[in-house]
């Protein structure tokens, strides 16, 4: 390969030229992947994908950009086939592409305003909307992170201070919602609460909190020498989709003083829908929410808003100080001054854009159509032969079941053999989770373009893959 001159490498008009193309091939690929013409999952095992992108950088047998991207487009699982039906990852809308493309070059680092100055305009602005649509007043604040992770870490950490600046030496416990994201209670840990300080809520048979425990799980923990300092809330929670009942964890949380925190990584973008609504009612009472542009607002990963009711509060139980980076005279404005992380990307940007070229309606327009569709699938699985949804859906994830079996493990393999044999064909993506033993398979609707006709063609495959297998049981061997 003949050596290039360093500069070469910030060349403007192959950066012009290339983007040009690569905008092209990217633009025709969501044309093709929108259409279903694409599968929605490769296929490949992951020890045989690692063997076709080879180890060595000099060794692909092409340096061409261009070919590299048509092969990672190609191993790729499409998000934007309406066949896809999995995790809760966005389907991107490209203005977001576009925006990150303008992010990237840029590079603005939010820890400081000086290194991103329009950026965090953008963001202080985001924010405010984003908090005043939770419905928390003018006091409100928070700002954006690099995931639902961290921003349930940071969330903890903020209630984790506010308790040890009012009563210091004690051993802090938290109630996490039974079906809470695993990464609520590694948060926990990751702060130093013993273990036994983490404890689980039970759910009702929807999978919500039971918010009638919560008394009985502090009085546990108070015998044993602990102290609640937060309730933890799932809205909604990852497997199935439901929301816990945040008026009542809200009582909860004043009548005893307890910080009241709310995972809405997925479902607190139900705010921008008058029609669902009601389902986050009682968000706005809690001290900190979580919320995730990248997976109910169209916005690839990863943007994730943090807000805190009492903002400057919570902000201050977070400052820390640095002589080289840190001001105190533009504490407002910089981001290290409360984020765990220091550098992070104009996380605002794309999402700032995308609000002004979309217009906010189209977002409120998306959960709606997606919450409206997965019970239209609930309903269509119920009144299918042999299928059962797990639950009501209440979100746009849906778990349900193809179980014509008496014998229940024996219904659990079967779940397990129709989710793989989907996987080996390609043309769907769907994922699967385990209620209380009981194997489910999972779809979350992402995608607009995943259309009832897709669902029923859906529904035909998994029956169809589920009849064979027992075909194939009771005649081996035919
Ligand atoms: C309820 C909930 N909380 C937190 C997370 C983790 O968020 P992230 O993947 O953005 O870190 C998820 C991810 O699916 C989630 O569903």
């Amino acid at each position: 390969m003949p050596k290039k001159s360093l500069e070469s490498a910030w060349d403007p008009e192959s950066f012009r030229r290339n983007g040009h193309r690569l905008v092209d091939a990217l633009a025709e690929h969501l044309h093709t992947t929108q259409q279903g013409n694409y599968p929605a999952y490769p296929g490949y095992e992951a020890e045989e994908m690692l063997q076709q992108w080879p180890d060595q950088f000099d060794a692909i047998g092409s340096n061409d950009f261009e070919d590299l991207v048509s092969r990672y487009l190609a191993g790729s699982t499409q998000l934007h086939s309406p066949n896809y039906l999995g995790h809760q990852v966005a389907t991107p809308a490209p203005v977001f592409a576009l925006a990150h493309l303008v992010s990237a070059l840029t590079n603005q680092s939010g820890a400081v305003y000086e290194m991103s100055p329009s950026a965090t305009a953008m963001e202080k602005h985001l924010v405010a909307w984003m908090a005043s649509c939770l419905g928390f007043g003018p006091d409100a604040d928070g700002f954006l992170v690099n995931g639902g992770a961290i921003g349930n870490l940071t969330s903890l950490l903020a209630a984790r201070t506010a308790m040890r600046n009012s009563h210091s030496g004690l051993r802090l416990a938290i109630l996490v919602s039974e079906q809470a994201h695993y990464c609520v209670a590694r948060a926990a840990e990751i702060l130093g609460l013993e273990h036994q300080a983490i404890v689980s809520v039970p759910a009702d048979r929807s999978y919500r909190m039971d918010a009638g425990c919560l008394q009985s799980r502090k009085e546990m923990l108070e015998k044993n020498g602990f102290t609640v300092m937060a309730v933890a809330a799932s809205a909604c929670s990852t497997s199935t989709g439901t929301y816990d009942p945040l008026d009542a964890i809200a009582d909860f949380c004043e009548k005893h003083g307890l910080w009241m925190h709310v995972d809405g990584a997925h479902g607190a973008s139900a705010v921008l829908s008058a029609k669902y609504r009601g389902l986050v009612a009682g968000i706005e009472r809690a001290d900190s929410v979580v919320w995730d542009i990248h997976k109910m607002m169209l916005a690839p990963a990863l943007a994730t808003g943090v807000f805190f009711r009492r903002g400057a509060k919570a902000l201050a139980s977070l400052s820390q100080k640095a002589a080289y980076l840190l001001d105190d005279s533009s504490a407002r404005f910089d981001g290290a001054q409360r984020s765990i992380e220091c550098t992070r990307p104009a996380l605002a940007v794309p999402t700032y854009l995308a609000l002004h070229t979309l217009g906010t309606d189209v977002f409120g327009e998306f959960v709606t159509t997606m919450y409206d569709r997965a019970r239209w699938f609930a309903g269509l699985l119920n009144n299918t032969e042999n299928f059962k949804v797990a639950v009501p859906p209440e979100s746009n994830i849906v778990c349900f079941r193809y179980a014509p079996l008496q014998d229940d493990s024996a219904n659990n393999a079967l779940q397990r053999h129709i989710r793989k044999t989907v996987l080996d064909d390609g043309k769907f993506y769907i994922v699967q989770t385990e209620l209380n033993g009981t194997v489910y398979l999972r779809t979350t609707l992402m995608n607009p373009f995943s259309t009832e006709e897709v669902l029923q063609d859906l529904v035909a495959r998994i029956s169809n893959i589920g009849d064979q297998h027992l075909e194939n049981r009771r005649h081996p061997g035919s």
